[in-house]
């Protein structure tokens, strides 16, 4: 048994199948990008391997490296993506604080991963190390006011009883920056060519069930874990879709997403 670096772990199974979002917004950061297609490619926090496999249509002669810290992810993202991509597909457990990996790659495609990293110094410190000179990195996270509606509808919740036992004073492990900070961090790290830029992307599910599965399964995994039983977790995420129904439109999520480009000198 490998040791968990992730916790609590994904319900990977689930995050295969309701990932659409995730899917389009990383879609639309593909589309940006020129590529040869032989190039050898980071998917830094590759999840399921939705996008990786979108990826590998892009780099018909070219490689993938598929990493991401969790070990429920990386099974499923396997299973997904080893038979029909094999020998162009590589899978590796790591976290993006602690690349093993210098002057590897030709570009580094990032979607839906770095607002889950704390300290983004030293993450771009680590993916500017990994790539080649002249390389690439082209990414995008949530950021800017991502989800503030709903940060706050929890942060009201988790003050009150019964769930402030276990929430109260609790700090997400989330980390949402704007455009600006993050160029700066950027450049910080030895990045040339910088550029980011925010973009709103309101997200609607279709009902309550929808709603909760998804925020429990997307957002909420370290809150929900806090919660000391299956009536506690049910109940605020209950109460969650209640004030989701009574916005207009109802179950409606106020994502923003953060995008960036940048190159190492080459
Ligand atoms: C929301 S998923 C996104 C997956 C995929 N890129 C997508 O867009 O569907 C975020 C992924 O980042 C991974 N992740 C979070 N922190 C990480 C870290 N420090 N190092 C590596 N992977 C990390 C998680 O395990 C998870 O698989």
């Amino acid at each position: 048994m490998s040791e968990p670096l992730q916790r609590p772990e994904w319900d990977s199974a689930t995050y295969h199948r309701i990932s659409a979002p995730h899917v389009e917004w990383g879609k639309k950061v593909l589309a940006k990008l020129t590529l040869r297609g032989d190039e050898t490619v980071l998917d830094a926090g590759c999840g399921t391997g939705r996008l990786t496999a979108e990826l590998l249509e892009r780099l018909p002669r070219g490689r993938v490296v598929a990493l991401d810290i969790s070990e429920n992810m990386l099974r499923t993202a396997r299973d997904y993506l080893q038979e029909r991509y094999w020998g162009r597909v590589e899978f590796v457990r790591a976290d993006l604080l602690g690349l093993p990996f210098q002057d590897r790659f030709d570009g580094i495609f990032s979607t839906a991963t770095f607002h889950w990293v704390l300290d983004h110094d030293a993450l771009f410190q680590n993916l500017h190390r990994a790539l080649r000179p002249g390389g690439w990195l082209c990414a995008q996270c949530g950021g800017g006011p991502n989800l503030a509606r709903l940060m706050a509808r929890i942060e009201s919740l988790a003050v009150r009883p019964p769930f402030s036992v276990a929430l109260d004073e609790y700090e997400k492990p989330i980390f949402y920056t704007d455009a600006e900070a993050e160029a700066e961090r950027l450049q910080r790290a030895g990045f040339t060519d910088i550029e980011t830029g925010l973009e709103s992307a309101p997200t609607r599910l279709e009902n309550a069930a929808a709603y909760i599965e998804f925020v429990r399964t997307v957002i909420l995994r370290h809150h929900l874990e806090r919660l000391p039983n299956t009536g506690l977790r049910d109940l605020f995420m209950s109460e969650l879709a209640r004030q989701a129904g009574l916005d207009m439109p109802p179950y409606e999520l106020d994502y923003w997403r953060l995008n960036m480009w940048a190159r190492k000198q080459g």
